[in-house]
């Protein structure tokens, strides 16, 4: 379904929100954030923002029901993998990556475990949210292991008995420690990046778009 206005799905909630409304209010872009809307119009530009979990970004770009999203590297390819092992759709244009939302998605063990490297996972098993990335890494290295897929709380996974390690991320590693657990691998290095649908566009909003892109270096370079 096409609309003559430019589709920005965002995440309404959580560790790239609030950096991402503050980057499109720079780039211009002015809108009030309210209640609980779904859909946000912006009030000087043809744009409707999408206030979504992040998880749902990039399914709603690949299959070409919003234009653009703001999305975290490490979400954006496990669900890439997901996709593409279902044979469905899983195309993206990445445009730029953005100055915000970094972290890494790393294994994590008990702390007091010994360690030295990754031939200790043999036989291990894992429990994560990114079931598709922890699986090409260990594929890539030739470690076998199981996994136990959780949506939360990953980090209490190996003092509740679940599994053996974790797979999650880390940003300043005070979950970690919280927990009890180390760092023992990084397995992907990951900030918020700007996709759009690989879906055919009308030449006004494809110019709507590089315009955004402009302005965007220009605030980006500014902070740097
Ligand atoms: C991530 C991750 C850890 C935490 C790590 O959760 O699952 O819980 O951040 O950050 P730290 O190293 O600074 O402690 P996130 O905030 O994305 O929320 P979620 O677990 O609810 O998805
Ligand atoms: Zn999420
Ligand atoms: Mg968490």
């Amino acid at each position: 379904m096409q609309t003559q206005r430019l589709r920005i799905a965002i995440q309404k909630k959580g560790r790239l929100s609030k950096e991402c409304q503050d980057l499109l209010k720079r780039c211009g872009v002015k809108f009030n954030m309210m209640g609980e809307r779904l859909v946000v119009h912006a009030e000087n530009m043809p744009i409707d923002l999408l206030l979504v979990r992040d998880d749902d970004i990039p399914g709603l770009i690949m299959d070409g029901v919003v234009d653009l999203g703001v999305i975290g590297e490490n979400e954006l390819e496990e669900v890439g993998l997901e996709r593409a092992a279902r044979n469905e759709a899983c195309e993206y244009i990445k445009l730029r990556r953005l100055d915000f939302g970094g972290c890494r998605l790393s294994i994590a063990i008990d702390k007091d475990a010994d360690y030295s490297g990754p031939q200790d996972l043999n036989g291990k098993r894992i429990a994560t949210t990114y079931p598709q990335l922890v699986k090409r890494y260990m594929d890539d290295i030739g470690v076998k292991f199981t996994t136990c897929m959780l949506n939360g709380s990953v980090e209490v996974a190996p003092r509740a008995g679940l599994a053996d390690a974790i797979c999650d991320l880390v940003s300043t590693g005070a979950t970690l420690e919280a927990n009890g657990l180390k760092e023992a691998e990084v397995i992907l290095r990951s900030k918020a990046v700007l996709i759009q649908s690989t879906e055919a566009i009308s030449d006004d909003k494809q110019a709507l778009i590089e315009r955004l892109l402009t302005r965007m270096q220009g605030v980006i370079q500014a902070k740097e």
